[in-house]
């Protein structure tokens, strides 16, 4: 894997400020979407028996658990004429289709019709790489996944900690990348969120990495230790070190492209278990509690600056390198669309 750790001093400022080069992103849908994990839905979506329906990438998507567990994130629509499996049952390790009672194994494939015993070989559902982690339902965009769901930074053991997950999921009419974008920019921490940024734009001590999968950097941002890591261009993982509870921070945020343009974020809060004992997770959920409303405020900030937001990256200065840096990650982020054809 190639990795290298950036410093400041290594970025050109000149390839930054070419003002007349527009840096073109390919939007959510085009030429499919960046090959990685995404967050279907959460865990507690689906119980066992149902059958849960949402949008995921271009299209919908069906999350079931088969009789003996196993869990499916398949594209919706029956392969006979089209009706959404939503509204069939789940039958053994199959999903049955409600109209003329097609059945689907877990890898897509058609294995019963009961008018014939002649199952057209195209007659299958996509079935997307899935794993389910840290609360949430994850799937593949691309036939073999090449990266793992990371931990969250600075966790060795995911057992080790208590795991909220954020019951609100918003979406934003915007390529999901935007939620990314948000933390390589620093000049919106001063104007946005009204946060001083002492350093300059980004901070002279910042330190950036950047590999085959992941975008991230660390700062210290006064007393507090920070590392944030974007994996693939779906998953972004904030550690927050420091002094009093408030910077003691684990956190996940999960972007997923839906039809239309839009995007879906779901947040997960993770804190180290001082024992593992009820009181304690009691403890842990009072913090969450405590921190809530600050979080909310911030995210209500990006929210209103980010409406109706065109998105495009031209007349770059200095200030936006970082910003420069990740978006041609993003384009060059290799993209698929596996499900084409089955929608
Ligand atoms: S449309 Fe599903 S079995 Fe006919
Ligand atoms: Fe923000």
């Amino acid at each position: 894997m190639n990795s290298a750790a950036i410093g400041l001093d290594r970025l050109e400022h000149s390839q930054v400020c070419d003002a007349d080069a527009e840096l073109v992103i390919p939007g959510d849908g085009e030429n499919g979407f960046p090959m990685c994990w995404y967050a279907v839905c959460k865990s507690s979506d689906v119980p066992d028996g149902l059958i849960f329906e949402t949008p995921f990438l271009g299209g919908n998507v069906v999350v079931w658990r088969s009789t003996r567990g196993r869990l499916n994130v398949q594209t919706a629509y029956c392969a006979h004429m089209g009706a959404n499996l939503a509204n069939g049952r789940i039958v053994g390790e199959t999903i049955e289709c409600g109209f003329h009672h097609w059945c689907y194994d877990t890898g897509g494939k058609c294995v019963y019709i009961p008018s014939t015993d002649n199952i057209p070989a195209k007659a299958r559902l996509f079935s997307y790489p899935t794993v389910e982690t840290q609360g949430l339902i994850w799937a593949f965009n691309g036939a073999e996944p090449d990266l793992d769901i990371p931990l969250p930074l600075t966790v060795d053991n995911i057992d080790d900690y208590w795991i909220a997950v954020q019951d609100d999921v918003h979406e934003m009419q915007l390529p999901h990348y935007a939620q990314m974008l948000n933390i390589v920019d620093f000049q919106h921490f001063q104007y946005v969120h009204d946060m001083a940024m002492t350093d300059g734009f980004p901070p002279k001590d910042a330190v950036l990495t950047i590999d085959d999968h992941s975008f991230g950097f660390s700062y210290k941002w006064g007393e507090v230790d920070t590392h944030w890591r974007m994996t693939g261009t779906s998953i972004l993982n904030i550690t927050f070190e420091g002094p009093g509870a408030l910077f003691e921070l684990v956190n996940l945020m999960a972007t997923t492209p839906i039809p239309g343009g839009r995007h879906k974020v779901y947040g997960v809060g993770f804190k180290r278990k001082r024992a593992d004992t009820p009181e304690d997770r009691a403890r842990a959920d009072a913090e969450w509690v405590a921190t809530k409303p600050m979080e909310d405020a911030t995210f209500k900030q990006d929210e209103d600056v980010m409406r109706d937001w065109h998105l495009r990256a031209r007349n770059l200065v200095p200030a936006d390198v970082w910003q420069r840096r990740m978006l041609e990650f993003i384009r060059d982020y290799p993209r698929a669309d596996p499900a084409e054809g089955y929608q």
